[in-house]
């Protein structure tokens, strides 16, 4: 496929821009900066002009298309581009930016006619991530249904972003799928930042105790790019297993008293349920940060 991938030089998008050229396709990563990877082709791209976007999308990738006969369009359009949580810059520009990339990258991607758009979302629509205290979630595990009313402005954001893929997906019939990414965590990252996980469980409360491995995110896009006819749908994204070593018997009786339990879980099973994702696509992460550290 020829996929037009946005933050493809960020911390997710690089792990991610490599694997979908690994596997064959070609990736143009337009993004601010370059990522300088030999397999895909970087484009400077500020996506919050809609001019440059629809420019972007509408263009070349490579020199080597220059010996086509005609412009190839895209087949694939990956959304990963933003300012990925507070506190980088102001609220109200980090509002600005999400909300407008998205917009600017659905419109192009919809009436170019590019088949398939995935974009990313994030666990922080449920509203527990960046609450101003703590806040539980209504029921656990849970899964996409659960409702999406934060208050901080990055997690309005994405709920922006997919109120308004839904309403391009509703216009076009073309298959739009969110990601509602959880926490992203490099293989690197296990060693230095797990050990303070297991001695402490309440620092990944906000993040209901859940991680994705950028390996496993590789593959969920993947997924994503090779099913299709869904039309619209939103997906948790996380791995099975939770980022901590106590049991989820032992996590709810500290942390969630009072929220009622929809379903009976394994030892070990993650609070932010991945069934939908399993069920619709086929994901099937097989990484874990208990791969490694010993605990
Ligand atoms: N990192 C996480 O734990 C996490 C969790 C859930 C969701 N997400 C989402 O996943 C996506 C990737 O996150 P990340 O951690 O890789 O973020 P990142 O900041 O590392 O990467 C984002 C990339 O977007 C680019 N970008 C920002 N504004 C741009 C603009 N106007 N035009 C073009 N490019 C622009 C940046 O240059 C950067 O390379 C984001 O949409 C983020 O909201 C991330």
């Amino acid at each position: 496929m020829r996929i037009f991938f946005t933050g493809g030089s960020g911390k997710a998008g690089k792990h991610v821009a490599a694997h979908l050229a690994d596997q064959g396709h070609q990736v143009t990563n337009a993004d601010l900066v370059p990522l300088g990877h030999p397999s895909v082709a970087d484009l400077r791209v500020d996506l919050t002009d809609a001019g440059e976007t629809y420019s972007a999308m509408a263009g070349l990738a490579t020199m080597d298309e220059l010996d086509l006969p005609q412009l190839p369009s895209y087949d694939a359009v990956v959304h990963f581009a933003a300012i990925p949580r507070i506190l980088l810059v102001p609220d109200s520009a980090t509002y600005e930016t999400n909300v407008l990339s998205t917009f600017n990258v659905l419109e192009a991607a919809t009436r170019l006619g590019v088949p398939k758009i995935v974009f990313a979302s994030s666990e922080t629509t449920y509203g527990i991530c960046f609450a101003q205290g703590e806040r539980k979630p209504l029921y656990v595990p849970v899964d996409e249904e659960h409702p999406t009313v934060p208050e901080d402005a990055y997690a309005m954001s994405k709920v922006a972003g997919e109120v308004t893929a839904r309403s391009f997906q509703a216009r076009t019939g073309t298959d739009v799928y969110g990601l509602r990414i959880n926490n992203v965590i490099e293989p690197d990252e296990y060693a230095g930042m797990f050990p303070a996980f297991v001695e402490d469980p309440s620092l990944r409360r906000r993040n209901v105790f859940a991680y994705i491995d950028t390996r496993d995110l590789g593959h969920m896009v993947q997924r994503c790019l090779e099913v299709d006819g869904l039309g619209y749908e939103v997906f948790n994204v996380a791995n099975p297993d939770m980022s901590v070593a106590a049991t989820s018997q032992e996590v709810r009786d500290r942390f969630y008293d009072g929220v009622e339990l929809r379903r009976e879980m394994g030892r070990d099973e993650t609070f932010y349920a991945i069934d939908k994702a399993r069920d619709l696509l086929g994901f099937d992460p097989q990484h874990s940060w208990r791969d490694h550290l010993t605990v």
